[in-house]
């Protein structure tokens, strides 16, 4: 069996230790938190480990989860590197935006690094323990690392795959793009329909509708082909009267850069001449600095 020792047992230390154990394929041994109730409640969640409060209490393990929050990891691996963690162990963290060079005082020590990170949500254990199931998890890190993280993932319902060394912060950009700013243009969107006279009961049909039309299309064809409207066919007056329909300095400023983003992803369906009215008509405001 492999041992697994979990540091920081909130939402997702918890449920991943749950997990491991339940792939019969680990023992979760040791459970950290800097509150003892804490550290005792992961337990009977996860049905079994030690409850432990101090790093000198720490058993030697296989595996380290640093399950803390982010802004704990580096000081947690350094405190850990000052404790027994057998040579050739692996500590890893489970964060989204940072990689394994948070966790350097432990590879000094001898320890294989690297990261996991769930594309999910964990918001409530108990329902995440149930509904992780082929869930995609980024991997990084030194190659051991990385071998050991990925059989981990495979033993609880995951599907590792492996980004580019330094690749995290691009990464976790992709997801909060592709996540947070939908919902950003989707209040943007609500926003300038009902300057229009767009009634409140009608946003959502208009909108909804269209949104998940186009993202379909998007994910279907690939962004360039299912890119449609005024920029894609070079239509510069219509994007000049847009702009004027914006009181918003800020709310201008997002349309022109989301719009020069815009007329690249239209590459050669436009022309010179067509490319240059529209980068005109999009050009930032002077004084803008962007
Ligand atoms: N939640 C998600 O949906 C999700 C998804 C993907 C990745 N992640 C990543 O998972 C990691 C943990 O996030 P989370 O949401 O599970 O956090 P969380 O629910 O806030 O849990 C953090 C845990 O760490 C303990 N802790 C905090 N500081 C500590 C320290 N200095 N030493 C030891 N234990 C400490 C806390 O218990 P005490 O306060 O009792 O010490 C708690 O058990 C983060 O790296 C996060 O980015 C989370």
């Amino acid at each position: 069996m492999i041992r697994i020792n979990i540091i920081g047992a909130g939402r997702l230390g918890k449920t991943l230790a749950a997990l491991a154990r339940r792939s019969g394929r680990y023992r979760v041994q040791d459970v950290m938190t800097r509150g003892a109730d804490s550290a005792a409640a992961a337990c009977a969640f996860i049905g079994t480990g030690r409850p432990v409060t101090a790093w000198a209490e720490l058993a030697a393990a296989d595996l380290y989860l640093l399950a803390v929050p982010d802004a704990a990891i580096a000081d947690c691996a350094l405190r850990l590197a000052e404790t027994e963690v057998p040579a050739g162990a692996v500590v890893f963290h489970a964060s989204g935006v940072s990689g394994s060079e948070l966790l350097r005082p432990a590879a000094a020590r001898g320890a294989h690094v690297g990261s996991l990170h769930p594309a999910f949500s964990f918001a409530d254990p108990a329902i995440a323990l149930e509904g992780f199931s082929d869930v995609l998890c980024a991997l990084e890190g030194d190659a051991e690392a990385c071998l050991v993280l990925r059989e981990l993932a495979q033993a609880i319902g995951g599907r590792p795959f492996q980004l580019a060394e330094g690749g995290k912060p691009a990464y976790h950009a992709a997801l909060s793009v592709a996540s947070n700013y939908l919902v950003t243009l989707t209040a943007i969107a609500r926003r300038l329909a009902g300057q229009g006279g767009v009634p409140e009961a009608l946003l959502t049909p208009l909108l909804g509708g269209l949104m998940r039309q186009t993202l379909d299309n998007a994910l279907a064809l690939g962004p360039q082909a299912a890119l449609t409207g005024p920029i894609a066919r070079g239509d510069a007056s219509t994007v000049a009267l847009h702009l004027q329909a914006m009181d918003d300095a800020d709310l201008r400023a997002a349309y022109q850069a989301l719009g020069r983003q815009t007329v690249a992803l239209a590459g050669e369906r436009l022309s010179g001449q067509a490319r240059r009215q529209v980068l005109s008509a999009l050009a930032p405001a002077e004084g803008s600095g962007s």
